[in-house]
C-alpha cells in the first residue's frame, strides 16, 4: 500500500507540489515542539548566545553557518535585537538533527515518511537535511523566493522538501507561496562554496520567477507538503502575533552526484543515511 493515489502522483508531477493534511497527529506535533524547547533550553544553558549573535563578525557567522551541515546549529532572526530571550528571536535550527537526536531520528524514519518518498520516486534516499524554522511573531523573517535545488544541487537534480505544518500556516503569519508547475524549468541559480572560500550565488538566469502566478499553501497543523526541488516557493515576514512554527526534510536520490562545492558538507565519519539505519 503507497501513501498516495495515482491522482495525487500525477498533481505532484504536474504541480511539483502537494498538500497532504493530516498526515500527521497533534500529539506527533507536539513530540516534536516540546523535543525543539529542550533542545532550545539546553543551547541557552550551555552555549553562550553571543556564538551566533547578530553583532559577530560576519565571517564568524558564514562558518558557524557552512560548518552546520553535520551538526545542530542555532540560526537566529535578522532583526532580533539581543534584549529579547532566545526561545523568541530564533530563526531555525539545522541541520542535522535527523541523525544527531533521537526524537527527530524517529520521527523523520516513519514508515509512511518513507514510503511517501518512495511514492514520488525515490529509489535510495538519503536523509541529508532537517531544519526547525520558528518564523517568530512580528519578526519573522521573509524567506526569498528559491528553489531547494539551488542549494542542494545534485547531478540529475533530486531533492525533494517535506514540510511539516507544526503550527497552523496562515497567509498572515507568513505560510509558504508557490508557483504550481515552474518545477519544469532550468535552473536560475546555484549557491556553492567559492574556492577562495566563502560562497556566492552563480546566476544562470537573471530574470525573475513569474511571482503573480503564485499561490499560497496555507496548512493547518499536522499537514505535510511535498515540494519538488526545483519548485520555485517563498514566505512572508510575519507581522502577526502568532508563531508558524514548521520542520523540514530534504531528501536527496544515492545514485545522483552531491557536488563538493554545495554549501552543506558532512564529515566522512558521518555519512548520509536513509529511512532505515
Ligand atoms: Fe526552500
Amino acid at each position: 500500500m503507497g501513501e498516495l493515489s495515482d491522482e495525487q502522483k500525477e498533481s505532484f508531477d504536474r504541480d511539483g507540489v502537494l498538500v497532504l493534511p493530516d498526515f500527521f497527529a497533534p500529539t506527533e506535533c507536539d513530540a516534536l515542539q516540546d523535543r525543539m524547547a529542550e533542545i532550545v533550553d539546553g543551547f541557552k544553558s550551555a552555549e553562550s548566545d553571543t556564538v551566533f549573535s547578530t553583532t559577530e563578525q560576519k565571517h564568524a557567522q558564514e562558518e558557524y553557518f557552512l560548518t552546520s551541515g553535520d551538526k545542530i546549529r542555532f540560526f537566529f532572526e535578522e532583526d532580533s535585537d539581543s534584549s529579547l530571550p532566545t526561545d523568541v528571536s530564533l530563526n531555525k535550527v539545522g541541520h542535522a538533527m535527523h541523525d544527531l537526536d533521537p526524537v527527530f531520528s524517529e520521527f523523520v524514519r516513519q514508515p509512511k515518511i518513507a514510503q511517501l518518498a518512495t511514492d514520488i520516486g525515490f529509489n535510495d534516499p538519503l536523509l541529508l537535511q532537517s531544519m526547525y524554522i520558528f518564523k517568530p511573531p512580528k519578526i519573522g523573517g521573509e524567506v526569498v523566493w528559491h528553489t531547494d535545488h539551488a542549494f542542494l544541487w545534485t547531478d540529475p537534480p533530486s531533492v525533494k522538501g517535506f514540510w511539516v505544518a507544526l503550527e497552523d500556516a496562515t497567509i498572515e503569519n507568513g505560510c509558504l507561496w508557490c508557483i504550481p508547475g515552474l518545477h519544469n524549468q532550468e535552473p536560475k541559480n546555484r549557491f556553492r562554496r567559492k574556492e577562495t572560500g566563502g560562497t556566492e550565488m552563480q546566476i544562470f538566469d537573471s530574470t525573475d520567477f513569474p511571482i503573480e502566478k503564485r499561490v499560497p499553501l496555507e496548512a493547518k497543523r499536522g499537514t505535510m507538503v511535498v515540494i519538488h526541488g526545483l519548485l520555485p516557493h517563498w514566505s512572508s515576514a510575519n507581522l502577526s502575533e502568532v508563531s508558524r512554527h514548521a520542520f523540514t526534510l530534504h531528501v536527496i536520490e544515492g545514485s545522483a552526484n552531491y557536488l563538493d562545492d554545495n554549501w552543506l558538507q558532512r564529515s566522512p565519519e558521518m555519512p548520509l543515511k536513509g529511512f532505515t539505519i
